[in-house]
């Protein structure tokens, strides 16, 4: 049995669509999946840029943890979780599809049965296929780690990035007041045609300053860059805010006025993925709310390594989909 899948071979290798075989780590408990679509994430930039643990030992390897497929009939989106375990932090050997074990990026998947859940019926294949890495990962930096709520004042920084988006969206469900920074003015116009309130450039500590002053201090900050920015995040809190941090897009936090973080007794959580459980979760809630997710661009699975490329021009708002 063989699939079609973009096959990484390595940094210096073509990103193309090969035959590959059925993998060996598949057991009694697998299923077999037909994609019908697949979304990136950065990770899958950061993995053909070689910016990611363990991908020597893993070549060739089948890129993607979003997708949706068909199973017995049924349509389904897949949890990317391996190993996660049953506490509520991963486990040691905890994986995510898409390098150790082949990925979305593919006609066919072999995946555990628990890690189907049925697409919620408001979605297109396309649609669904954006959520699961980016929904998870927003889902639990907003609301088990930083306990966001109704009527809470929210801030999401770089709101072009997808987690960013899904976090805004989801804060936006469940009734919280959501404000947005980006680099791009486009962006910022995009999210409060969704819902958000208002939002300003991260470049401008002037407009960030005041942003702050004006809503009174923000109950919950998400963010992905960390940088010399995120002291400036700090600067916007409440007394007692939660701020959650998923990523490092700007690089090293410096600058942090430690009085201010004391004073206002902040917390700050760091955040990875999310647990099974919590996967479930964030699915009961795009299906109570009807969230929709943003599909950028669609392209098929031959001009995957397009998308993949283009994720570093920033120019996104929203998941660069393969339709397969
Ligand atoms: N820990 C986890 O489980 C987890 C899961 C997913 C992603 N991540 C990490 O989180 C980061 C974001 O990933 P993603 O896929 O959601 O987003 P993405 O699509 O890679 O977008 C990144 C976004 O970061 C924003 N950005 C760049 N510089 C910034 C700055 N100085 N301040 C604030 N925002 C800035 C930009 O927003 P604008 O375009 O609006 O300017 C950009 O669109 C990546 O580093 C990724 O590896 C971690």
């Amino acid at each position: 049995m063989t699939i079609n899948a973009l096959i990484f071979r390595g940094r210096h290798e073509p990103i193309e669509v090969q035959e590959i075989s059925k993998p060996d780590y598949v057991t009694d408990d697998f299923v077999s999946v037909k994609l019908k679509s697949a979304a990136l994430n950065r990770r899958d930039y950061w993995i053909t840029k070689g910016l990611y643990p363990d991908i020597a030992d893993n070549l060739p390897a089948v890129l993607g943890s979003d997708g949706c497929g068909i199973y017995e009939g049924n349509e389904y989106i897949i949890c990317p979780n391996v190993n996660w375990g049953d506490g509520p932090f991963p486990s040691t050997n905890y994986t995510i599809l898409g390098l150790q074990e082949y990925g979305t990026f593919a006609d066919q998947i072999f995946v555990r049965k628990n890690k189907l859940y049925r697409k919620p019926d408001h979605l297109s294949s396309e649609q669904a296929a954006c959520l699961p890495l980016a929904g998870l990962t927003a889902y639990r930096a907003l609301f088990t780690r930083c306990q966001a709520k109704k009527g809470q004042k929210v801030l999401i920084s770089g709101i072009g990035g997808g987690v960013a988006l899904f976090a805004c969206q989801f804060a936006i469900a469940i009734g919280a007041e959501v404000y947005v920074t980006s680099g791009d003015e486009k962006k910022i116009k995009k999210a409060i045609a969704l819902g958000a309130v208002d939002g300003v450039s991260y470049k401008d500590p002037q407009a960030m300053k005041a942003l702050g002053k004006k809503v009174g201090g923000f109950d919950v900050v998400i963010d992905s860059a960390g940088g010399k920015g995120f002291n400036q995040l700090l600067k916007m809190c409440k007394l007692g805010a939660n701020v959650g941090i998923y990523g490092g897009t700007a690089g090293t936090i410096s600058g942090v006025a430690v009085p201010n973080l004391f004073f206002k007794q902040i917390s700050i959580h760091g955040s990875t993925m999310g647990s099974d459980e919590e996967f479930k979760k964030m699915i009961d809630l795009v299906n109570e709310y009807k969230i929709v997710p943003v599909v950028y661009k669609v392209r098929s699975l031959q001009e995957g390594n397009t998308s993949i490329n283009d994720m570093s021009k920033n120019e996104h708002f929203g998941k660069f989909v393969l339709n397969i």
